[in-house]
């Protein structure tokens, strides 16, 4: 498709909602506490705002400089800038934005599950063990999770088919500010629960006794997943971006929302859970399901919380879903020349196809592990510690020194003179961040 004719973001504000919207998800609301509960609270935090501001940023940059060089979806972005031997590192990201939706719709299933308890006034309990049974109930049922998935799926097909500024831009300017609204009130409760001090200490004092390379791994990972890097979610987004943005200073904003986003959920989640008798380290990833739910109950209103809560979770995880798509899409249309509409179905079916497994790894699949981990879990392991570094990796390999000094023109908004800092974000990317990432990732994988 030539380039006129595949859209773009109408506002610069509109981009920075979708982006926002795209990095904003379940990976900072579900996955972030629990990640953190993990890895030992606050030492982990701190390593993961290393990982965001020393990695991410520059990262974030990065994939949205090639994506308006190259005005392609991530496989075109790789061949349009550096040649041949270079779509499989987009085509690496198209593979993982496929898996990780796979996990990221059953997830999103929930959310839904739980707006609908919400809305029956079924989600009344205070008291942890109903509360984790009503999880497993849900979670472990063959059937009922998967029509949520379905459903969610539905709604991201139907978003991306309707286009960049039509569909996405226009959801996620409504949601975006709703969801920071609601999040504030909630941490305000969370954070004043009786018994919550031990779980602010918990997630903001650093205790470094417990860190290991795993634990810088996990941060990096959990960094990269949280800010959408690294499988050219940011280079499709980028392709529609203005020449005549401040790329910079737009990159930053959303990189800061992602953050900030991220600190509140920590902050709603690690001291509730505390202040009800959970450890931390056994959270997984029913945290947030298991452990809001007793702080509305407690709450005035506790029922309208639960359902603002519940139904922008579902929101803020389809502003994501649909950047996880999009490049799946963009590529089928630049590359494949299918129609938008047709590949939205194509890409959705095949991501539901994989969720259904996951779904059950769960419930009935949960003993059938692979190295010790669920279906869940290793596409999970496969997609942080894996795949998404291993893309950030070429990505800065790729801009760093195939494309090299160029790169510095695009950053600069048209007509505006190279930024003075931003030769030391090109050094960034060609000298530090490629060793470093390598470096992390090469340790993490070597059995401890
Ligand atoms: N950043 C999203 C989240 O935190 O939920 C997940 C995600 C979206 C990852 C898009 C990668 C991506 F390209």
């Amino acid at each position: 498709m030539d380039d006129a004719r595949r859209g773009g973001w109408a506002s610069r504000f509109g981009f920075i909602m979708a982006a926002a919207g795209s990095a904003v998800g379940l990976g900072n609301i579900w996955k972030f506490p629990y990640v953190t509960g993990a890895h030992g609270g606050g030492a982990f935090l701190a390593i993961y705002l290393v990982c965001v501001f020393g990695f991410g940023l520059a990262l974030v940059m990065a994939e949205l400089v090639m994506g308006r060089m190259s005005r392609r979806n991530p496989v075109g972005a790789f061949k349009r800038l550096a040649g041949s031997a270079w779509p499989a590192a987009g085509g690496l990201g198209v593979v993982t934005a496929v898996v990780i939706l796979s996990f990221y719709i059953v997830v999103a299933g929930w959310a839904i599950a739980y707006l609908v308890y919400a809305l029956d006034g079924a989600l009344s309990a205070t008291d942890a063990d109903a509360l984790n049974a009503l999880f497993r109930r849900l979670t472990g049922a063959p059937v009922a999770p998967l029509l949520y998935a379905a459903a969610f799926m539905l709604a991201t097909a139907v978003v991306v088919a309707r286009g960049i500024a039509g569909g996405i831009e226009r959801m996620s300017k409504l949601f975006m500010p709703l969801l920071f609204g609601i999040l504030v009130l909630l941490v305000l409760r969370a954070v004043t629960l009786p018994g919550a001090g031990e779980g602010l200490a918990f997630f903001l004092r650093p205790d470094w006794s417990s860190v290991d390379i795993g634990t810088v791994s996990a941060a990096l990972g959990q960094a990269f997943f949280s800010l959408s890097l690294g499988l050219g979610g940011l280079i499709t987004y980028g392709s529609y971006m203005s020449p005549r943005q401040n790329l910079g200073r737009d990159a930053l904003a959303v990189v800061l929302l992602d953050t900030v986003v991220a600190v509140l959920a920590g902050l709603m989640v690690l001291p509730a859970m505390m202040a009800a008798g959970m450890t931390p380290a056994e959270g997984g990833p029913g945290t947030t399901f298991k452990v809001l739910p007793a702080v509305f109950a407690a709450m005035p209103a506790g029922r309208l919380f639960s359902i603002g809560f519940f139904l922008l979770l579902t929101l803020a995880a389809l502003t994501s879903s649909v950047s996880l798509l999009e490049p799946v899409v963009s590529y089928l249309v630049d590359e494949r020349g299918l129609k938008r509409t047709t590949a939205s179905a194509l890409g959705s079916l095949v991501c539901f196809a994989l969720a259904v497994p996951v779904s059950l790894s769960f419930g009935v699949w949960h003993e059938v592990t692979f190295a010790g981990l669920t279906l869940f879990g290793l596409m999970d392991f496969f997609a942080s510690h894996l795949s998404l570094p291993i893309g950030s990796l070429l990505t800065a390999i790729c801009l760093g020194w195939v494309v090299g000094r160029p790169a510095l023109d695009e950053l600069a908004s048209r007509g505006q003179p190279v930024a003075a800092w931003a030769p030391v974000w090109l050094f960034f990317i060609r000298f530090i961040a490629p060793f470093a990432i390598a470096w992390i990732l090469i340790q993490g994988l070597i059995p401890g």
